[in-house]
């Protein structure tokens, strides 16, 4: 139960409290008179008046004025026992209704009009309200320390407080939405591509909540961010986790995947890594070709709480592929080999202040190893490098002839050398590990740390080789940043069970 409720100057005292605070009154007066004598004493000085004070002897005592104010209103705010940050896996609020809420307004402001609560009670704290709180403080302290361009931080957060009053939830700006999907990959913990933080692309979808727009505004994502093959980081971000109205959901991995089709012989047709979310989405429906192959694009599976899940085909035009060949080897293009363009991971969940997305699918670029090294060369997903090493002609019958390690190099040639020729953007582990501490010492230079796990860092080949491999690094986990939640993982591996039943 809620026994004291947040006061502040730019809060109402709810109705059915009686007012027995008179901080936030007087904190009200302080900061009126605060800023009043300061616009009169700061507007005089500019006009050049000539003031019998000094500019210090005015100035002093007014900030202090305001400091005070802003300092009740912050203690108000801010100290509330027993809050606790998001964890990893924290749902923000639980998926019940809650009397007397209303969703976040969408883009805009509060509704103005006041909210009459009908129970004689206040309404129960749920725990996610205080988490939701904690994390909006710390994001907003971070939001305003690195863009000093956004006005003060006590306003905007005083404002987001109330809204959480409200609602349950509150809505960021587009500056507060773009610069926590930034930093949210800036925190990724598993990215080597993360000197690029600041260019990524952001779409605010936050208004589009139905499956057919997702899907949609999907598919011109892929367009968008495959730009003629100078691939855009880009992320999409769809309607956000409310407390009465949950979030759409995409179940695919990435925006493109290819089928796994398992074969009488028990060999797999395709990518092995989704027989089980093929299996399952041919059970909904989903018709394969007729034709099957081993790179079927899968459809995309959206679902809201209205429509249950829906399956959309891809469009072609969005649907940009490479085909593999080798820059010396002819036999390799008869492999009929090929990977898609851009990687947009669709499973994650973007967390922001608190406020959840969990459709907001984003992508970068490949890294050649990405591909070459595992989607091509894990024994559990395509598994190619025995029969490239055949065709090498490699001893296969003696591990220490290494014909593993050079089939997987000529592999790895050959996507670098089929992306490169074909104008579509990629890199290679070398350079990108080289970015990649360029970027740490940037970061340390801003002050910051970077979290960053070593096994996902170290490139899947000739880790040694690479600088990357021979240092430790920072580990903590650092807010905004993307969640694989494991309810997510599952329906993206096996399509099932449904987010909403
Ligand atoms: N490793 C994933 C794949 O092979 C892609 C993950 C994101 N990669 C990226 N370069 N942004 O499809």
């Amino acid at each position: 139960m809620n026994d004291s409720p947040a006061t502040c100057p730019f809060h109402d005292v709810a109705a059915d409290q009686p007012a027995t605070r008179h901080s936030p009154l007087v904190a009200v007066a302080f900061a009126v008179a605060g800023l009043a004598v300061s616009g009169v004493t700061i507007g005089a000085v500019e006009l050049g008046w000539d003031l019998f004070v000094s500019r210090a002897g005015v100035v002093v005592p007014v900030v202090a004025i305001v400091l005070l104010a802003v300092g009740i209103c912050a203690h108000q705010l801010v100290a509330r026992p027993g809050e606790q940050l998001l964890q990893v896996g924290d749902r923000p609020w639980p998926q019940i209704p809650r009397a007397g809420r209303r969703a976040s307004p969408g883009p805009g402001r509060v509704r103005a009009r006041p909210v009459h609560r009908r129970d004689p009670e206040p309404a129960p704290e749920t725990p996610g309200s205080d988490a939701i709180r904690a994390a909006a403080e710390e994001f907003f302290e971070l939001y305003h320390a690195e863009n000093p361009q956004a006005g003060w931080l006590g306003p905007r957060l005083a404002a987001v407080m109330r809204e959480i009053d409200l609602t349950g939830t509150y809505w960021h700006t587009p500056e507060e939405l773009a610069f926590g999907a930034r930093v949210a990959w800036r925190n990724n913990a598993r990215c080597i591509g993360r000197l690029y933080w600041r260019s990524l692309q952001v779409r605010d979808l936050r208004t589009v909540g139905d499956a057919g727009g997702v899907a949609r505004h999907c598919f011109d994502h892929l367009r968008a961010a495959h730009n003629g093959g100078k691939i855009r980081p880009m992320i999409s971000v769809f309607a956000p986790e409310t407390p009465n109205r949950p979030a759409p959901r995409i179940w695919n991995e990435q925006l493109i995947r290819y089928a796994g089709y398992e074969q009488p012989d028990g060999r797999v047709l395709g990518d092995p890594r989704y027989v089980s979310f093929t299996r399952e989405l041919v059970r909904r429906g989903w018709q394969p070709p007729e034709v099957r192959g081993a790179f079927d694009v899968l459809p995309l599976v959206v679902e809201t709480v209205d429509e249950g899940p829906r399956m959309f085909q891809l469009p072609s035009q969005s649907v940009h592929e490479v085909s593999l060949e080798h820059p010396e080897l002819a036999w390799f293009a008869e492999l009929g080999l090929r990977w898609h363009a851009v990687p947009v991971i669709s499973s994650n969940r973007l967390l922001i202040g608190g406020v959840s997305y969990p459709a907001a699918p984003f992508n970068g670029w490949y890294m050649g190893t990405e591909i070459g090294a595992r989607n091509l060369g894990d024994s559990d997903r395509y598994a190619l490098v025995p029969e490239v090493a055949q065709r090498l002609g490699l001893d296969t019958s003696d591990e220490a002839t290494l014909w593993r390690d050079r089939a997987l190099v000529e592999i790895n040639r050959a996507v670098l050398h089929s992306f490169r020729s074909s104008g579509v953007s990629i890199t290679d582990h070398h350079t990108e590990s080289r970015r990649f501490l360029v970027h740490l010492e940037r970061e340390e230079r801003a002050g910051r740390r970077c979290p960053t796990d070593w096994s996902w860092i170290v490139p899947p080949m000739s880790g040694s080789q690479t600088p990357v491999f021979h240092r430790l690094y920072d580990s903590e986990l650092q807010v905004p940043n993307f969640f694989a939640d494991p309810d997510a993982t599952t329906r993206a591996l096996h399509g099932t069970p449904p987010a909403f039943r």
